[in-house]
Formats: C-alpha cells, structure tokens, sequence
C-alpha cells in the first residue's frame, strides 16, 4: 500500500474571512441570507447525519438503492480507473463503487475531495486500510473555487452524490458544471446525484420532519454565528419555516424572527435588525426533472448515458460524458 498524497488549497483557518464576509453580505441584504455551507461543524455535521436516518428523508436511501443495484454498470460504462468524488466527506457511500471496481481490477486511483482536512485524512486512512492495492490522492478544496486543482490523466469519473447541486442557485449550478467539464477529457464521465420533483406535502415534510431535527440544524447556523463571530442570536427567539417554491423549483429553509429584535455581532462590530416575521432564508435544495437535468448537462457538453432512479422515482442518478 503507497503513502497517501494530499493536496491542501484551503488552509484550516481559511474559512474565518469566508464566514465574515459571508454573514456581513447576507446580513445587510434585503431579503437577508446566509450559506447553507456554514450549517457544517461538528454539531452540524452530525445534525445533517441524522437527517439522512429520518423517515421523512427519503434521499440518502434512495441514492444508495439505485447506487447498490447500478454499480457494476457504472463501472463497465465508464471503464474508469480514477474515481473522483466531489464533498466525498467519509465516503460512506463510495464504498458501493469503490467495491464495483475494484471488483473488476480496473481501478488505480482514488481521489476524494472535500473542504475538511481533518475528514480527508480519516477517510483516506479507512479507504486505504480496505482497498490496499488503490492509491489514494486527497484534495482538499472548495468545489466553487479548486475543482481545475484535481489530478489528470487516466479514465476518470467524478461522482457528485447526495443531491448536492440543489443547493446552487441557478447561476452558480451553471459555473459548477462549467468547472466540472472543464476539468474532463473526452470520453471521461460524471455522475451527479439530484432530487426530484414530487407531491409538495412530501418535499416539505423532508426538509420540517416532526422530530424537528431539520429544524435543530437548521438553527445550528445561528450557533455558528454565536460561536465564531461573537454573536447574541438566541436561537429560541427563531422558527424553523420550510416552503417549496413551485416556480423556481426548489425548497427554501428560512429562519423567521418571533419579535423585533436587533442582534450584535462582536466581531464584526455589526448591529442587525430584524422586525417580528421577518425571515432569514439559509438554504434552497432544487428539484429537478428528468428533462432539466439532461438539459443543463447539455448545455455543458455532457451527455447523459443513462438515467436511473429508485423504484418510485423520487431521485435520479445520471451519469453523462464528455462529448
Ligand atoms: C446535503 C445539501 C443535499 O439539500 O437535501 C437536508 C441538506 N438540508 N435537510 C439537502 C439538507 C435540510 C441536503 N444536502
């Protein structure tokens, strides 16, 4: 088994003025929003894992069905001996591919990419320990701004699990893609996770279960706040609002003050006010259509070779090459 390589673009405290000049711009706009991506410490993280064990989270399992039953497939279609997965986090699910191909002997490469340092050397540790004959090549990186740092060479895959996309605005949905194919040759393949369109009264119980844990983590972005920038939001004066919007296509988490009330944020030496009713909008999660989805890979120069879903189609996976 060789040493695994690392490659870290994102220092560990590089987030700190991400975070401030995030919350300052999301802050003092109107409607007032903040990046899903600061829902993710520790706590977080661990909402968000119990999350995809909800009933009312039909995702994860979905995602995982179609991932057991389709991944042999995967791995003769794409021929790929380079597997990248993009927020690989601990690669739990990777490992449904990782076993298809090395089942085949056709994989030499493994590369996961996420923003957490820390989650990389873990995984790359397990990953290593069970697949000794793979190496294992780490990026560590944000998928908005590194992507053109991922290794070339070989037939390579770059998978996007988990529905993930959904929380790009359209634009940005659009200069993701762009990046992706940009970092493909011809011939090499994407595979990319999305939810789909269905009865709204399901879509929101996702996203507002009745154990209230989406809710917790929801909130958590206020306790991040608290935490790292000095602020006094009490998170008890806040409710959880989920809402699917049916002309964009996509739910919107949002935190609705009870009262008027002015928050201070110490270290950003920052007064805000928000007026009884008014909502801090913290995440959208798209929904997509067999037909949207083929066409925004279309429009990039990916063409989708298959498509498949879980048995009662609430999810799609698509897996496209480059053209
Ligand atoms: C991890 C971004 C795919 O949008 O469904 C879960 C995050 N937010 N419940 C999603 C999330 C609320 C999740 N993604």
């Amino acid at each position: 088994m060789s040493e695994p390589q690392l490659d870290v673009h994102l220092d560990a405290d590089a987030w700190a003025p991400q975070l401030r000049h995030d919350v300052v711009s999301g802050l003092t706009s109107s409607p007032k929003t903040l990046p899903p991506k600061w829902f993710y410490d520790d706590r977080g993280s661990d909402l968000f894992d119990q999350i995809t064990r909800l009933p009312e989270y039909y995702p994860t399992e979905a995602e995982r069905q179609i991932l057991r039953s389709r991944a042999a497939d995967i791995a003769r279609l794409t021929d790929a001996d380079t597997l990248i997965e993009l927020g690989s986090g601990t690669s739990d699910k990777t490992r449904v591919l990782l076993d298809a191909f090395t089942a085949t002997g056709q994989l030499e490469r493994f590369v996961p990419f996420d923003v957490s340092e820390q989650t990389l050397i873990d995984a790359a540790k397990f990953i290593g320990e069970d697949y000794p004959d793979i190496s294992i090549h780490g990026v560590v990186g944000d998928f908005e701004r590194h992507l053109h740092t991922l290794p070339r060479g070989g037939r390579r895959l770059i998978v996007f699990l988990g529905g993930t996309i959904g929380n790009f605005a359209p634009e940005l949905r659009r200069e993701f893609l762009d990046q992706v194919v940009a970092t493909l040759d011809p011939g090499d393949s994407f595979l990319l996770g999305t939810d789909l369109v269905k009865d709204h009264d399901r879509l929101v119980a996702a996203y507002d279960d009745s154990q209230g844990v989406t809710a917790d983590f929801n909130k958590n972005v206020l306790r991040v706040l608290n935490t790292h920038l000095g602020a006094n939001f009490v998170l008890e004066t806040f409710d959880h609002v989920a809402v699917f919007d049916t002309e964009n296509s996509w739910i919107e988490m949002r935190l609705r003050s009870q009262i008027d009330q002015t928050i201070h944020i110490a270290d950003l030496d920052l007064d805000v006010t928000l007026r009884a009713g008014e909502e801090i909008r913290t995440e959208i999660s798209a929904k997509f259509t067999r037909d949207r989805v083929t066409t925004e890979l279309a429009d990039v120069g990916l063409e989708v070779v298959e498509w498949w879903t879980d048995d009662v189609g609430d999810y799609g996976l698509s897996l496209s090459t480059r053209r």
